[in-house]
């Protein structure tokens, strides 16, 4: 099939519902974009960034990848940080993982899965590093999710380590950065009460001075 007809028709009567309750709201989004938040989530169909939060278009700035991953020589989630940073002046950046990613679960198993398994290397790394931990659950659920949340305990700190946002604190712009969990099952987040909001937060060997 050419054209997805299905998806041109809901673009339509969603276009015109929006219009019909704010009728000036995409002449007033067409001139700037000022979102106050930088969402860093899961490629996943189930965790769509902005209507788990109850926003429209123009309030979330958006990066999404397999497992929410933030690795410093990946070009693409680096370039969204800078411009949401230094450009938008996003006041939050939310790194959201969610239980029962398949991106995680991918990576605990031992089987090849082509060229995503140099993705997926991230995340075998992190649970080398807490083996222990993960390995003294029983279940192999729990271990997943635990490692969904250290994943993001660990997205959250690389996220800091990065001169972008190193400098944004140095020049006083006021910046936070959060670690969150989505929950498919029944919709609900849960926040891992990680905020780390200056260079004191962070491990000494990656503060620049
Ligand atoms: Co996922």
């Amino acid at each position: 099939m050419r054209v997805l007809k299905d998806l041109f028709e809901n673009n339509k009567k969603w276009a015109e519902s929006v219009k019909d309750s704010k009728p000036d709201f995409f002449q007033n989004l067409s001139k700037q974009q000022n979102p106050v938040y930088l969402w860093i989530g899961c490629s996943d169909s189930r965790v769509p960034a902005n209507e788990i939060v109850g926003m429209l278009p123009g309030d979330v700035f958006v990066h999404r990848n397999i497992a929410n991953l933030v690795i410093h020589t990946d070009l693409n989630s680096l370039s969204v940080i800078q411009y949401a940073v230094e450009v938008l002046k996003v006041k939050h950046i939310i790194v959201c993982g969610h239980y029962d990613c398949g991106g995680i679960q991918a990576a605990m198993d031992n089987k090849e899965h082509g060229l995503i398994d140099n993705w997926l290397r991230h995340i075998k790394d992190l649970y080398r590093h807490h083996r222990v931990k993960i390995d003294a659950l029983h279940n192999a659920s729990e271990k997943i999710n635990l490692l969904c949340e250290l994943n993001v305990v660990e997205q959250v700190a690389n996220i800091c380590h990065t001169t972008i946002v190193q400098s944004a604190w140095k020049s006083g712009q006021e910046l936070t950065v959060h670690g969150w969990m989505y929950r498919i099952e029944d919709g609900i987040l849960k926040d891992l009460d990680i905020c780390v909001e200056n260079i004191n937060d962070i491990s000494q060997i990656h503060r620049i001075s």
